[in-house]
């Protein structure tokens, strides 16, 4: 199903921002394209230890580099009362710049402003601190029991952050103890790196009302208008916080990170425009990793493969400071999903949160807090059980899928599933790949030594945070908003409190007030990301956009339906009541050839509107009823190379269900790229600390990036299940692939190398690691 009755692809509706006098400062549309008469550039000096005293800051040579204007340090900062920035979710807080020491390798240390970018970096390279080094805990297993007490400053005196837990411990125990089959794997999903095209960046100035006009890269322009006001006492009405084009954000955009405070300090101070670009490096050893997730999966099962009971223990590396952009009730995101597509009588959950000597972080890495971790263990369990059972995995799964007739389901972890049907998703999946097919061609390679798998990932995700009884970021409620406006030639724009970073809202968001007042897509231009114009809302992450700014632009089009038909009645010169909209125009009930169109109200809205308001226009704040449960099959097939250990991806298949889809082209691009991410994460990403702490993925050449020629071939396919508590039915989907596709390619390589007896491998599954495995299994079979 989709929401457009005549099919509409890409209708390509774009803000014209280089247009928009408010947008024209630069040469483009992106923060690093702006530039202001008298624009001065930031450059951060950063920590070359991971934990150390400073034991002094001297910035005497930095002042003497031609174009340094000015030089700031924590100690600065805190006299100012801006030492520490509150995180997002509340439950610590991060220095801007090190007051006293540093805890990571790569932490700000000092802020450097100059007349050129340059002058900026040789400004920086100038300040002479001296650091006298401190024990160093890079592991949060030793974190537990460490005598280095990383946090003096916080009131708990103990690396441990917190402990949450969902479910019936006792209950799971009992179950697990009486289950006659049993698997216990630790499953470690590693610290990763969004790795957004363009890095994060800010341009900030005071305009000659003295008012803040930030320009930044940001996922949630509103929460950070709010929280820097809260911070700063700047009062909101004297913040603009602007976020333009994005290229990509996947998470790595919502925290408020020390740069932007330090340009906002320093164009208050010295009075001219600031600009912070952040380089790759810093990117990827300063702002806010993901994952960094170990789990110990147990599941319990009767001998013919029903699944009993599910217990998951985390333990979470959440770096120097908990800078993880969870909702306040949330502190280990929505992990509470973790019972995934299965219909787990009891299940318990826990995650205990450590501090280290790395980068702080625990963000949302295209994936709704946590829920990638999630997928991945119960995907990996569900694999693991079905090699402990000697039972297909396809077969487990469909013993134990939650049914059609069980939904709305409620979980043993506390989700009420709205709607699914996994069995239609897994038999789309089976047929359209040829599983009957691959299995007969893997039996027949097996026979002749070769190595083919198949993995299967049959995931259940739940997106739109989120209902205000349980969701809130700083406080914030996270509904979110709309405001439609048309015009009196049926010309409109749509504005939202959401963000897109290349999600295409664009268009979506044009296609959905399209449909509900049936006006030209092409005519609706969608606008978002500044906070004088827009709505409030909490912004695009998690792919909350579409459970919830999508639900609200619908229902905002629904009030202008209401207050249009009034003036429809008066030009069909009927009562409101005899008036019905069908086929996208209003008509006297009963009488066909008696229609009005959205347009001619329009235009009567605003010349011919009798006693009825004029205008029309609307908008609707929208608190979700409930999360969207988006779901999917995806199925990898693999060849490994014995002899070298590498792995080819052969065919990716992925069947998702994201409910009414708005736009197919759109979604498919959702599904391209999130696999792509997923890929890399299984194969190439790994944010790598060495024993001291040092951060060895750096860059580019570290850290891997797929280009095309090693992404492999994506082939796509879908199921509508509509959410029914969604006015058109839509779940979210832009985090789906990345959520579903790291267990299967993790499954089909286990599936490959199982004649080894190899029951489990750890991503990112590296050609030596293959090799590896594959040569120990030779050598214990010598033995
Ligand atoms: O919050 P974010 O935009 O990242 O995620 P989303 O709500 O899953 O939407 C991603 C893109 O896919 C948007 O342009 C949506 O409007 C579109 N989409 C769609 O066309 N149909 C759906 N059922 C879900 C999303």
């Amino acid at each position: 199903m989709s929401i457009q009755a005549k099919p509409l692809h890409s209708v390509g509706v774009h803000m014209k921002r280089k247009e928009d006098p408010r947008f024209i400062q630069g040469k483009g549309n992106y923060v690093d394209d702006l530039s202001f008469p008298g624009m001065l550039y930031l450059s951060l000096v950063r920590s070359t230890y991971p934990h150390a005293e400073i034991t002094n800051i001297d910035i005497s040579e930095a002042m003497k580099v031609p174009g340094v204007k000015a030089v700031i340090t924590g100690k600065d900062l805190e006299a100012a009362g801006l030492g520490w920035l509150p995180t997002f979710h509340g439950f610590d807080k991060q220095m801007v710049l090190a007051i006293g020491k540093v805890l990571f390798q790569y932490q700000e240390v000092a802020a450097v402003f100059a007349e050129t970018r340059a002058a900026a970096v040789d400004g920086a390279e100038a300040v002479q601190v001296d650091y006298a080094p401190l024990p160093v805990v890079a592991d949060p297993f030793t974190s537990k029991t460490d005598k280095t007490l990383l946090r003096p400053d916080r009131e708990s005196k103990t690396n441990h952050i917190f402990h949450w837990e969902v479910g019936d411990k006792e209950g799971t125990a009992r179950a697990l103890a009486a289950s006659p089959k049993r698997i216990k794997q630790r499953l470690w999903f590693q610290r990763c790196h969004p790795a957004p095209l363009e890095p994060c960046g800010c341009v900030a100035y005071f305009d000659t009302m003295g008012r803040l006009q930030f320009h930044v890269t940001s996922q949630a322009p509103h929460v950070y208008r709010t929280a820097l006001s809260l911070v700063t006492g700047i009062p909101e009405d004297k913040i603009h916080v602007i976020s333009p084009d994005l290229g990509g954000g996947f998470g790595n955009k919502v925290p408020v990170y020390p740069g932007y405070v330090c340009a906002i300090v320093g164009a208050l101070k010295i009075g001219r425009p600031v600009k912070w670009i952040e380089t790759r490096t810093e990117n990827l050893t300063s702002t806010g990793f993901a994952r960094d997730y170990h789990m110990d999966v147990e599941i319990g099962a009767t001998a013919d493969g029903t699944i009993t009971a599910l217990h998951v223990a985390t333990t979470a590396d959440h770096g120097a400071f908990d800078a993880a952009a969870d909702p306040t009730k949330y502190p280990a995101g929505i992990f509470g999903i973790v019972t995934g597509s299965y219909s787990f009588p009891v299940a318990y959950a826990e995650v205990d949160a450590y501090f280290t000597n790395k980068a702080p972080g625990g963000i949302a890495y295209r994936c709704s807090f946590r829920v990638t971790e999630a997928s991945y263990a119960i995907e990996r369990g569900m694999d693991i059980l079905a090699d402990e059972l000697g039972m297909d995995a396809v077969e487990l799964r469909k013993k134990n899928f939650i049914r059609t007739d069980q939904f709305p389901y409620p979980s043993a972890l506390g989700f009420t599933y709205d709607s699914g049907d996994y069995h239609k998703t897994l038999d789309t999946a089976l047929e359209k790949i040829g599983y009957s097919q691959l299995l007969k061609e893997q039996a027949e390679k097996r026979a002749r030594g070769e190595l083919m798998g198949i993995g299967l990932s049959t995931f259940t995700e739940v997106v739109g945070a989120g209902p205000s009884k349980h969701f809130d970021i700083i406080g914030i409620k996270m509904f979110d908003s709309a405001e439609i406006r048309i015009h009196p030639t049926g010309a409109g724009i749509v504005r939202t409190g959401t963000k897109s970073q290349g999600q295409g809202h664009e268009t979506t968001w044009a296609q959905i007030v399209a449909e509900e007042l049936g006006l030209d897509p092409q005519q609706i231009m969608v606008e978002e990301g500044d906070t004088d114009t827009a709505p409030y809302g909490l912004g695009t992450y998690a792919s909350r956009s579409t459970p919830t700014a999508g639900a609200a632009i619908a229902m905002a089009a629904r009030r202008i339906r209401e207050k249009a038909r009034k003036i429809a009645a008066h030009l069909l010169e009927v009562g409101e009541t005899d008036v019905e909209w069908k086929d996208y125009k209003f008509q006297v009930k009963g009488v066909p050839s008696k229609t009005v169109t959205m347009k001619e109200v329009a235009f009567a809205a605003y010349t011919n509107m009798a006693k009825n308001e004029p205008g029309l226009e609307a908008t609707f704040y929208y608190d979700p009823p409930n999360m969207t449960y988006p779901n999917g099959t995806y199925i990898a097939v693999v060849d490994i190379d014995r002899e070298t250990g590498e792995v080819k991806v052969r065919r990716f298949l992925a069947v998702d269900d994201c409910g009414t889809i708005i736009n197919p082209l759109v979604v498919e691009g959702q599904i391209h790229g999130g696999l792509t991410e997923g890929f890399a994460i299984a194969f190439m990403q790994e944010i790598q600390y060495d024993a001291e702490g040092n951060n060895l993925n750096t860059n580019f050449t570290d850290y891997l990036v797929p280009t095309s020629l090693e992404t492999p071939h994506w082939e796509t396919d879908k199921t509508v299940t509509p959410s029914p508590h969604h006015p058109i039915g839509a779940k979210g989907v832009g985090e789906s692939p990345n959520v579903g596709s790291p267990a299967a390619f993790v499954n089909a390589v286990v599936d490959a190398l199982s004649p080894f007896g190899v029951r489990h491998i750890e991503m990112p599954i590296t050609r030596s690691k293959v090799w590896q495995a594959i040569r120990d299994a030779e050598a214990r079979k010598t033995v």
